[in-house]
């Protein structure tokens, strides 16, 4: 009695931390997830105390702006730095701000994938070479000072994202919607 108990749970958290592959795997999938989900991790709290501190210093998102536009990049090349030589992280998105962060085909298709689903489980892909780790990053009432509707947006918020990213992307989202990726890839 007590084990058909258990079996349901199990399978329910199973569900919670599924990770979807394609190709045929060939090593610990498990370790690869759980690595690359910890280095997307680490590149998150690398950059989001930044994000966080401009938010609060100036509520309407305009001097974080900037802060982001010169901070983010650094601290990435920063961070990959620190890892391991096998492994490297980078952000896209499908609907991106900084041309620097367009996505490649396999990315658009697990994006695709990852909004198909509609949870933001991480999913690890086979590439030839190497592993991509994928870790969702949903939209959070934060986030839309820079990345929510670009009409009520802040005025000067608005005019630094034309003056940044003239091809910005990346407005008009909710909190809860799929915003994006951080990407862990790690070499075979
Ligand atoms: C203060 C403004 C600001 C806030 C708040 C903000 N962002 Fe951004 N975001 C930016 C800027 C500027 C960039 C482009 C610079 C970069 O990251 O390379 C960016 C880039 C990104 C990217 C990289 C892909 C791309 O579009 O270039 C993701 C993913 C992202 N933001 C997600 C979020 C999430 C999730 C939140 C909330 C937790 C958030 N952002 C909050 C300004 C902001």
């Amino acid at each position: 009695m007590k084990k058909m108990m258990i079996l349901p749970i199990a399978l329910m958290l199973g569900a919670c931390t599924q990770t979807t592959t394609i190709g045929t795997p060939d090593k610990n999938l498990k370790a690869v997830e759980a690595k690359g989900v910890s280095q997307a991790d680490g590149l998150i709290s690398a950059i989001k105390p930044v994000l966080m501190q401009s938010l609060k210093a100036d509520p309407t998102g305009a001097s974080g702006m900037t802060a982001c536009a010169n901070a983010a990049m650094p601290l990435t090349d920063e961070y990959n730095k620190q890892l391991p030589s096998d492994s490297k992280v980078r952000r896209t998105a499908l609907k991106y701000r900084n041309p620097a962060n367009k996505p490649d085909d396999k990315d658009i298709e697990v994006m695709n994938k990852i909004i198909a689903s509609k949870n933001f489980a991480p999913m690890v892909v086979e590439m030839n070479d190497s592993y991509r780790v994928y870790k969702p990053l949903p939209m959070a009432q934060p986030c839309m000072a820079c990345h929510g509707d670009i009409k009520t947006m802040n005025k000067h918020t608005r005019e630094k994202i034309k003056e940044y990213y003239p091809k910005d992307l990346a407005t008009g989202f909710k909190p809860g919607e799929f915003r994006g990726v951080v990407v862990s890839e790690i070499k075979k």
